[in-house]
């Protein structure tokens, strides 16, 4: 079975789902070792805590030095990464030592609304100020060029004309739930 880290900075809403998939999967591909987190205030570190899945909270720097990192992953013999809602960008080191091992989830369809400064709520504001008539969500994977990694599954929502941030942001976190763990699930499964 692989074993998985959970990347996250915020809210945590993913990691919570994934984690519960792995743990309520009756014959599951992998199962989340733990969950690595560079901000104290994050809702996420309760989250998967009271789950039972250790979370890691790291500062900038140890994420960024090598032997820390590698140490960190290495304790918890972390097989592949999964990026949800994580916003530091990961150091070359651990794009290379996991290449084609980390996957991200991104809050739009790729290419539309991706690159510098697209990153949670100005995702939603974005698209909907650019009048939209769909959105949705790609898993892609990640090597050095954050969101230009290949895609590996999207799937979009229908907006409607005065749909706000708010809104697109819930219909984004609905195929979120739906659709991450089990393409994880299949990534992993297909992995060597
Ligand atoms: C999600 O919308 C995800 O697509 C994006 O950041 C958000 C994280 O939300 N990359 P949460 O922390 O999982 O609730």
């Amino acid at each position: 079975m692989k074993r998985i880290a959970i990347f996250a900075s915020g809210n945590g809403s993913n990691a919570e789902n994934i984690i519960r998939y792995f743990q309520e999967s009756a014959c599951p591909a992998a199962i989340v070792a733990v969950v690595i987190c560079n901000n104290p205030a994050a809702g996420v570190i309760g989250r998967c805590r009271s789950l039972g899945v250790e979370c890691e909270v790291m500062t900038r720097p140890e994420i960024n030095d090598p032997e820390i990192m590698t140490n960190t992953l290495g304790r918890h013999s972390v097989d592949a990464i999964v990026l949800a809602g994580f916003l530091q960008m990961l150091p070359p080191f651990l794009t290379s030592a996991y290449h084609d091992r980390i996957i991200n989830i991104h809050p739009s369809l790729l290419p539309r609304f991706g690159g510098k400064g697209m990153y949670g709520r100005h995702v939603h504001e974005a698209v909907a100020a650019a009048r939209e008539k769909e959105t949705g969500i790609t898993i892609h994977l990640v090597n050095e060029r954050y969101d230009e990694g290949r895609v590996i599954f999207q799937a979009s929502v229908a907006l409607g004309p005065n749909d706000t941030p708010a809104e697109i942001e819930e219909k984004v976190h609905r195929l979120e739930r739906r659709h991450f763990p089990e393409v994880i699930s299949g990534w992993i499964s297909a992995m060597g």
